[in-house]
């Protein structure tokens, strides 16, 4: 326990004194050259290679980044190549069965290298690991770590011991070889879980966080000899209070904390300073958030982040009620209305202010407001709604009916929706939750066709071990039906989509370029072949990493994570409120509309860009890296219903 803090603590201390890491030393040998090494504190397994694979959303990849940030400084280097790896991790999504199974899939493949190889430490972190618990080294006893989300500070402790642990496994292996039918197996068992920890106090300081110290660590250039970064998510809320009877979030992420502002505002002018423009706040439920500066709770001289409250701002007085700002404000409290105010002017760098996601029940008009006035926060929401049906959004416990959520939709057009800064939102949608009739069904296709979203994210009921609804009600909608109605959402959220889409023709907008398309980045990374990562990534350079998010490799190490211009998009467009999972049809679909353009003016390639209000946008432009990262204008000249057709002014 002891050990782990000082850890943090001086990690904290060495990032935020502003020291940098010693410059990566000359490659030393590595099978393919891919990965130099890096020299900084140096532990027991300073040289291991680690494969990580992150699933799920955007807060598993910022977690991995994390993680990665930490363990790069304290000499571990990674590999893209899993056959290579000495350490391979798995960052996992518990939110759908099916971004599970890849994960039990991916394990079930190491049990015959395990046995050949019983160095090999396997980890699985994120929420796969916190819902099942040692059962799932039980399960998969390959697995040697297993970190939960809210423990991953832990992690560097937990892997040199494994490391050692596997370590003298394989040489008692080695002197006392088993006979085949009896291969030597077994797990180091490091194990870091939450447990029901995180909501054991009623109080609103998260006693001793040490997870914090996680995020004030984050190392700002965790890269060697790569691009600079421009685009970084900060997490300002962790965990959920909401208890949505599908939902695993709260069981796996924990009781809602609310980090205190000055270390986020400190995180963003780091980030600002080391490149970044682009700054996406992640929550679960982003606009819950508020800090009460009266309650701050000092513990070894770091700030602790502090519980949530109970909230009722918003839409907490129903329909008819007047109450639409978080009732705590005042001089002692931040809001997230005040949070964004104080990060759009004290940190003028940062170009573009996101955020996701949004509980739709509880966004004030003081949150609009600040939208409205703020000319650097992007006119982009992504409330999910869930259901259209009042009778199911009670079973799913989401707290309100569907006449708020539309009012809600409509307060915050009247409010960001102009002529000249349009305003798009998104949602999320299950289908073929229990006892779903036509009738609800009906309901919910009757609120996208009200909502007019840019585009949701639907999803197929699955019921999760651990969540009320799998004990209370039967899983009784069929597949088939369910299928069809997810289908029959798609098809219409496509038009719908295709719609919004055309209104941009003709308009010139200010663009996020986010790096090469996806396709384009496919053919580059065939061209250089598997190892030359250095400027596929996102568009940025560096081979010192890659990650791969829902199983898809991303390359270009951490910016590269960042920054992977499609991956990244895919990514969202496979839909997050907070925990997602899967690639969704609609991300084949991207790739379809990406077209290559000859052209006589030299190399050119297809770049991938965003619009503030999230509106993805593809144009071709000469190859090269300088585009990357910055903000251009361009001219719409074609939508489809996923993309629109660009050309640079
Ligand atoms: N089954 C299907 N979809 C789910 N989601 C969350 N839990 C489940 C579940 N058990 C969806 C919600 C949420 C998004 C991240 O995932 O729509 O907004
Ligand atoms: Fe929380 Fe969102 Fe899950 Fe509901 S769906 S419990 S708001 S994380």
């Amino acid at each position: 326990m002891g050990f782990r803090r000082c850890w943090s603590v001086e990690l904290y201390r060495l990032f935020s004194a502003g020291m940098r890491r010693p410059e990566a030393g000359p490659e030393e040998g590595h099978e393919k050259g891919c990965e130099p090494r890096l020299g900084g504190p140096k532990i027991a397994a300073m040289a291991r290679r680690i494969y990580l694979e992150t699933f799920g959303c955007q807060m598993n990849e910022l977690d991995s980044e994390l993680v990665s940030g930490q363990l790069v400084a304290l000499g571990y280097t990674f590999t893209p190549d899993r056959a290579l790896a000495d350490v391979i991790l798995y960052n996992t999504c518990s939110v759908r069965e099916h971004a599970e199974q890849k994960v039990w899939s991916r394990l079930g493949e190491l049990k015959e290298r395990k046995l050949l190889e019983p160095g090999l430490v396997v980890g699985v972190l994120g929420c796969l690991a916190e819902r099942d618990g040692v059962a799932l080294i039980n399960r998969m006893p390959v697995v040697d770590i297993l970190v939960g989300p809210g423990e991953l500070d832990k992690l560097p402790g937990l892997l040199e011991n494994a490391v050692k642990t596997n370590e003298s496994l394989a040489a008692d292996a080695a002197l006392l070889p088993s006979p085949p039918d009896q291969p030597y197996v077994t797990s180091a068992r490091q194990v870091a879980l939450q447990g029901n920890a995180s909501r054991r106090s009623a109080t609103l300081a998260a006693a001793g966080d040490s997870l914090e110290l996680l995020d004030l660590s984050r190392s700002m250039s965790p890269m060697v000899g790569e691009g600079v970064r421009r685009s970084a998510y900060v997490r300002i809320t962790r965990g959920c209070n909401k208890f949505c009877t599908y939902c695993v979030v709260p069981f796996t992420r924990g009781a809602e904390v609310h980090r205190p502002p000055d270390h986020i505002i400190e995180e963003c002018k780091r980030l600002a300073g080391s490149g970044v423009i682009e700054v996406t706040l992640l929550g679960q439920t982003v606009n819950h958030y508020r800090f009460e500066h009266g309650a701050a709770v000092m513990l070894d001289g770091i700030m602790q982040p502090q519980k949530g409250r109970s909230y009722a701002g918003g839409g907490g007085a129903g329909l008819a009620g007047v109450h639409r700002r978080d009732p705590f404000t005042g001089a002692n409290v931040t809001t997230f209305a005040d949070l964004l105010r104080r990060i759009h002017d004290e940190v003028p760098a940062i170009k573009r202010l996101r955020f996701v996601t949004s509980y739709p029940r509880d966004f004030g008009d003081d949150v609009l407001e600040v939208i409205r006035d703020h000319p650097r926060i992007c006119r982009y929401l992504h409330v999910p709604a869930q259901s259209g049906s009042n009778r199911l959004l009670k079973l799913m416990n989401r707290g309100y009916e569907v006449g708020e959520y539309l009012e809600f939709l409509d307060r915050a057009r009247a409010f960001l929706d102009t002529p000249e800064r349009p305003l798009e939102i998104s949602g999320d949608f299950i289908v073929g939750f229990p006892t779903e009739t036509d009738e609800d069904f009906e309901a919910t296709v009757a609120l996208i066709h009200k909502a007019q979203y840019k585009n949701s994210f639907i999803f197929k009921y699955s019921p999760r071990p651990g969540t009320v609804a799998i004990d209370k009600f039967a899983d009784d909608v069929p597949e088939g039906v369910k299928r069809s109605r997810n289908n029959r959402l798609l098809a219409m959220q496509t038009a719908i989509s295709q719609g919004r889409g055309e209104r941009y023709v003709g308009r010139e907008l200010e663009v996020f370029v986010e790096g090469y398309s996806t396709r384009e980045r496919k053919k580059r990374a065939a061209e250089r072949g598997a190892c030359a990562t250095g400027s596929g990534g996102g568009g940025v350079g560096g081979g010192l990493m890659a990650l791969t998010v829902n199983g898809k490799l991303t390359q270009g190490g951490l910016a590269g994570l960042e920054m992977a211009g499609l991956e990244r998009a895919g990514h969202e467009i496979a839909g997050h409120e907070h925990g997602g999972g899967e690639v969704s049809g609609h991300e084949v679909r991207v790739e379809v509309e990406v077209s290559e353009k000859a052209s006589p003016q030299g190399p050119r390639a297809q770049f991938s860009a965003r619009t503030d209000t999230d509106m993805i946008v593809m144009f071709d432009a000469e190859a090269g890296e300088e585009l990357v990262g910055s903000l251009r204008r361009v001219i719409v000249t074609s939508a489809n219903a996923l993309t629109l057709g660009a050309e640079l002014v």
